[in-house]
């Protein structure tokens, strides 16, 4: 078998893995020391650097029912804890799992490096957060995500796995019959092209927060993955799916949207609004602040709407009762960003927060047991996949999914690499042409059509924020799809000047393609489901409506490029399952 080879053609440079990977979050890097430890070649692209991921901004902890501090605690509590959360249209089967194996996976963490808070008798601390029944997101202060970075970097870096990085992937390539056999992609630093061949990729590219002006995501979170695949024919799952995490920062403008870390309120931080109430009394009185995400946002958004908001236009958050010593052992990352930030001293004064775009639940359709998607060759986990979560991820179910099935993928596209010995040729035409696509908005000639990649992708902003935001409604999301799809025919007007050269402009050209089409799906599934579940909040259909409960929405790309959904039924539950939320329904902790 080839590894790493490389020779040189015309315009592209050609590179053959058994397993390529794009993305290197803690999905990406999950599933490469899977693949790579079976001896696999293997291959990480990634636009951005190795574990520059939205993984670090999971800060507070990673759910595992390890039952360290509250020993009740198990994975059937854990697996109703999410169902729950994501209002029953999750994959069950996917939650089964995931509770089932992420104790597992953080006592791997453990073993590779990573330095967990500990009980006072040594074991993996664990804390409290919204909507679990028990404390259980095991954690390092609050930088849990960094640390799983850096532990599965090293994990990574200690295989035989190439990475390639500031490398954008555009465009999967598949052979005659369909399947997935490589990807095209470009260099950032000099837009060399790179054609990778590979008998299985791993798409592992996060979610798409960038859709929004308000986010928790950094720059890379553009959706380019799913877009990727639903191009190729990929089903997606419950598109309009989006979690706004109830707390982000509001001030300075510089700064509106860094997350404020779920953390804070599982440390006992309580939300007080202008009047000086604490207020989630009269939205979950059982649960208060720990409420599951969805309830706790509408809480903020409501305040806020009622008049009774913070200076800056939040609520606050006040963690005062912890004192110095205690946030500086428990949330240190958080007294420096407001420190450093906001000016803002969390030990003596309160923070203004307020909901901010963080995770999207929907993604590309994965089947269960190895996150193999619809198109053959193609597998995903983490963010961009979808089904886990349903309507609402709770806090500390992101780093447990990735790792939990950025292995099991890793798995199937392994067991998938064995099984199949196809080759991973395609015609050279076909690479010639996509490269010529991907030039275009640089090397077209110019015209007084001409739009800039950078106002569409602002102007794309303002029609989020202000048609498919927290709260929606059927005719702000119809005239917000309209402006979508008006400026989904710019798209192809898009041109930048410069050369191929650090060319911030012709990446940027790149991502308003996906960030388009992301929106448009969110915005029709949206329109679709008619009630209000979880992260999505109609307000003219106020309610969950039963027959939406049995349902996901399925979006596919039709034959002439339309968006097509289809209204799936979700299997029904087997009994083992299906007992446990009766039992839960009755009151019973399981
Ligand atoms: O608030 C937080 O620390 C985020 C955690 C998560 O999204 O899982």
């Amino acid at each position: 078998m080839e590894t790493n080879g490389s020779r040189n053609r015309e315009n592209f440079e050609v590179r053959e893995h058994d397993v390529l990977i794009i993305g290197a979050g803690g999905a990406g890097m999950r599933a490469a020391v899977e693949a790579a430890g079976k001896g696999l070649s293997v291959g990480i692209v990634t636009k951005s650097l190795l574990g520059k991921a939205h993984t670090v901004m999971a800060e507070g902890g990673m759910a595992a029912a390890i039952g360290n501090v509250d020993p009740e605690d198990s994975w059937r509590q854990h697996f109703i804890d999410t169902m729950k959360g994501g209002k029953f249209i999750n994959n069950w089967r996917m939650a089964e799992i995931h509770a089932k194996e992420s104790p597992d996976r953080a006592y791997e963490l453990e073993q590779w490096g990573a330095l967990f808070n500990r009980t006072p008798e040594g074991k993996i601390s664990q804390r409290p957060f919204g909507a679990h029944t028990y404390r259980r997101l095991a954690h390092v202060g609050d930088r849990t995500g960094l640390e799983l970075i850096r532990t599965m970097q090293e994990k990574v870096l200690a295989t035989d796995t190439k990475v390639y990085m500031e490398t954008t992937v555009t465009k999967l390539l598949q052979d005659a019959s369909g399947r997935v056999v490589g990807a095209l992609a470009y260099t950032r630093e000099n837009g060399k092209f790179i054609h990778y061949k590979a008998k299985a990729v791993v798409m592992a590219t996060g979610g798409w927060g960038r859709i929004f002006k308000v986010t928790s995501n950094s720059w890379e979170g553009t959706g380019d993955g799913a877009i990727l695949a639903y191009d190729i024919g990929a089903e997606m799952v419950d598109m309009e799916m989006v979690q706004f995490h109830p707390t982000g920062m509001v001030w300075p403008p510089g700064v509106r949207g860094l997350l404020v870390t779920e953390g804070v309120r599982g440390e006992g931080g309580v939300l007080k609004n202008s009047e000086g109430k604490r207020y989630m009394g009269d939205y979950d009185p059982e649960r208060m602040e720990l409420s599951s995400r969805d309830v706790v946002a509408r809480a903020n958004f409501s305040e806020v709407q009622a008049g009774r908001g913070s200076e800056h236009g939040g609520v606050y958050l006040d963690i005062t009762h912890l004192g110095y010593e205690g946030i500086m052992q428990k949330l240190p990352t958080m007294h420096e960003q407001f420190l450093k930030l906001a000016d803002v001293d969390i030990a003596k004064e309160p923070m203004e927060v307020f909901p901010t775009i963080h995770y999207t639940m929907g993604g590309i359709k994965v089947e269960p047991e190895h996150c193999a998607t619809t198109v053959p060759g193609l597998f995903a986990a983490g963010e961009c996949s979808g089904g886990l979560h349903g309507a609402n991820r709770l806090g500390g179910n992101s780093l447990s999914d990735l790792l939990v099935f950025g292995r099991r993928a890793g798995i199937g596209a392994v067991e998938y690499v064995e099984q199949n010995t196809h080759g991973t040729d395609i015609p050279e035409a076909d690479v010639q042409t996509e490269i010529r696509r991907v030039l275009d908005p640089m090397e077209r000639t110019k015209s007084d059509k001409d739009e800039s990649p950078y106002l569409l992708q602002s102007e794309l902003q303002d029609v989020m924020m202000e048609h498919a935001n927290l709260v929606r409604d059927e005719d702000a999301l119809k005239e917000g799809l309209g402006k979508i799809l008006a400026i989904k025919d710019r798209v192809p007007n898009v041109k930048v000047g410069g050369n191929r050269l650090f060319n911030p402009g012709w990446h940027t050209a790149q991502d308003i393609k996906y960030l388009v089409q992301v929106s448009e799906l969110i915005v029709r599934c949206a329109i679709e489901r008619k009630e209000k579940r979880g992260s999505q909040w109609r307000l003219d259909h106020d309610e969950l409506v039963d027959e939406y409960g049995s349902i996901n929405f399925i979006t596919k790309k039709g034959p002439q490029g339309e968006v097509e959904i289809e209204r799936r039924e979700i299997p029904p539950m087997p009994g083992h399952l299906s007992e446990l939320l009766d039992e839960s329904a009755k009151g019973a902790k399981v």
